[in-house]
């Protein structure tokens, strides 16, 4: 069975208030896009075409306004809303219908992944089955995080939400890949003292199962958790500084789309003209010259 996806857009953004007080934060730019076309953008650089987006009952118009059925980008988007952030484990309560018998990949709507070869490990990722994978990121402040510390052979030992006392530098990044059995699991979570379903509670089961596997991310990989003033801002500079240097545009989904495969270059094109005066549509006729 094919992998889906889930982006998790709900939460309530508050250590981004006042940005959010009308606004969700995965709307917020990430310069020059919304911050979701980059965990959208992430799943399809997977080979991911089937993708839930979760978020809270008042924005999911927005989002559908935004991203419509998926079609033009040769995907399927469906929406399903969060009614309150009960915890990131709850994805998989809500989206059991959505994800059925298949593998199912979740990614969290603030988190921005870019640098090279990611594609080809997000999609090894993608066609592994039998076990979950999550991916890790040597950190400079690891108490803010799910801590993932390893034995000599690289193996997962254990994993500490937030930890005091980290035991690694190894932060779990907020892109997960399960088997269909995480519904279950999810299912049997009770909420942790903060009162959510806890993503690490899913993890240490895998673990305790001998089934994670977790995957580093080394330092020529850019990993951003776009929840605050200074990281938005950030990470905001860092695509900014990428894209101009480049002359490239970083989470395009049209390009995505052309450059998996997923729509053809008339349907490129297609989608080009009526935006075509505009420095975005300009940047898409260019994507069809050079191809
Ligand atoms: P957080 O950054 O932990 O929470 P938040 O977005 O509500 O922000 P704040 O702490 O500033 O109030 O959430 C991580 C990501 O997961 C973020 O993209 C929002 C999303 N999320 C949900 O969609 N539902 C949830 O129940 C939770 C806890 C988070």
């Amino acid at each position: 069975m094919k992998r889906k996806g889930i982006i998790l857009a709900g939460g309530l953004g508050t250590r981004l208030y006042p940005l959010t007080r009308v606004t969700n934060k995965h709307l917020l730019p990430i310069y020059d896009k919304p911050m979701i076309y980059f965990p959208l953008t992430t799943l399809m650089l997977a080979g991911i075409q089937e993708i839930l987006v979760i978020t809270t009952s008042e924005d999911l118009e927005k989002f559908r306004a935004l991203l419509g059925n998926g079609s033009q980008w040769g995907i399927a988007l469906d929406y399903a809303p969060q009614p309150s952030p009960a915890g990131l484990a709850q994805a998989f309560v809500i989206g059991e219908a959505f994800i059925g018998q298949s593998p199912v990949a979740l990614i969290l709507g603030d988190n921005i992944f870019f640098g090279h070869g990611l594609p080809d490990i997000l999609q090894d990722a993608t066609a592994r089955s039998g076990v979950a994978t999550v991916f890790s990121y040597y950190v400079a402040d690891p108490s803010r995080y799910g801590i993932i510390n390893f034995d000599a052979e690289g193996r997962p030992l254990d994993i500490q939400e937030k930890p005091k006392v980290p035991k690694s530098s190894f932060a779990v990044t907020g892109l997960y890949m399960y088997e269909p059995d995480v519904i279950d699991i999810a299912k049997s979570l009770r909420p942790s003292v903060r009162g959510e379903l806890e993503i690490t509670d899913v993890n240490l089961e895998y673990l305790k199962r001998g089934e994670l596997e977790a995957r580093r991310l080394g330092r020529g990989f850019a990993w951003f958790d776009a929840g605050t003033p200074d990281a938005l801002s950030a990470t905001s500079q860092y695509i900014q500084v990428i894209a101009t240097r480049q002359s490239t545009r970083i989470a395009c989904p049209e390009e995505v789309a052309f450059y998996m495969g997923f729509i053809n270059a008339k349907e490129l094109e297609a989608q080009t003209k009526p935006i075509a005066d505009t420095p975005y549509g300009r940047y898409l006729t260019e994507i069809l010259e050079r191809n």
